[in-house]
């Protein structure tokens, strides 16, 4: 049902669909937080510019922050309580806790959806601005350190976590 102002939308969350009427201004981020109950992402800065919010929308990462509810219905959101199955933490999670990718975590569900999404872009061979190389022939840029930070540079850590965190990305690419 739509009106002028609101909308009512079918949104999927971490494999649950749920029904919700919103403003149509509200943000993904405030409806996963707000309406929903699903406090992993953060609200930073709210302009885009931290990646704390960042969550996957069919497996590409989107700062929701900057998308409107209404524009994510119909796709698969995963947010950082979705990214583990059956309880098992993903070995990316695995390394952030063992190679201390994180201080005060606040930037950490973030930064866990994006290195997921960044790591499936790297895999289909999407070049970064930190790629030598770049022809249909050329095959996919090894990942390192430098590709790694120049990959992740939207999410910014406040505690500077920085090198544990690449360590952690690093270690579970494979
Ligand atoms: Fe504190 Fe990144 S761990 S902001």
């Amino acid at each position: 049902m739509t009106n002028d102002t609101r909308s009512t939308i079918s949104l999927r969350v971490n494999d649950v669909t749920y029904r919700l009427n919103v403003d149509n201004r509200r943000t993904l981020l405030d409806a996963l937080r707000e309406d929903l109950g699903h406090t992993g992402p953060k609200k930073g800065c709210d302009h885009g510019q931290c990646g704390a919010c960042t969550v996957l929308v069919d497996g590409r990462r989107v700062v929701s922050c900057l998308m409107l509810a209404v524009a994510a219905e119909g796709g698969e959101v995963t947010t950082v309580e979705g990214l583990a199955g059956g309880g098992d933490l993903l070995p990316l999670q695995e390394a952030f806790v063992r190679l201390d990718g994180f201080q005060c975590g606040y930037c950490t569900s973030g930064q866990l959806c994006s290195a997921v999404g960044m790591l499936a872009e790297h895999a289909e061979g999407w070049p970064s601005a930190a790629t030598d190389e770049v022809s249909p022939s050329c095959p996919a840029a090894a990942l390192t350190a430098a590709e790694v930070r120049e990959r992740m540079s939207g999410n910014l850590c406040r505690c500077g976590a920085y090198p544990s965190i690449v360590r952690a990305i690093l270690e579970a690419q494979g």
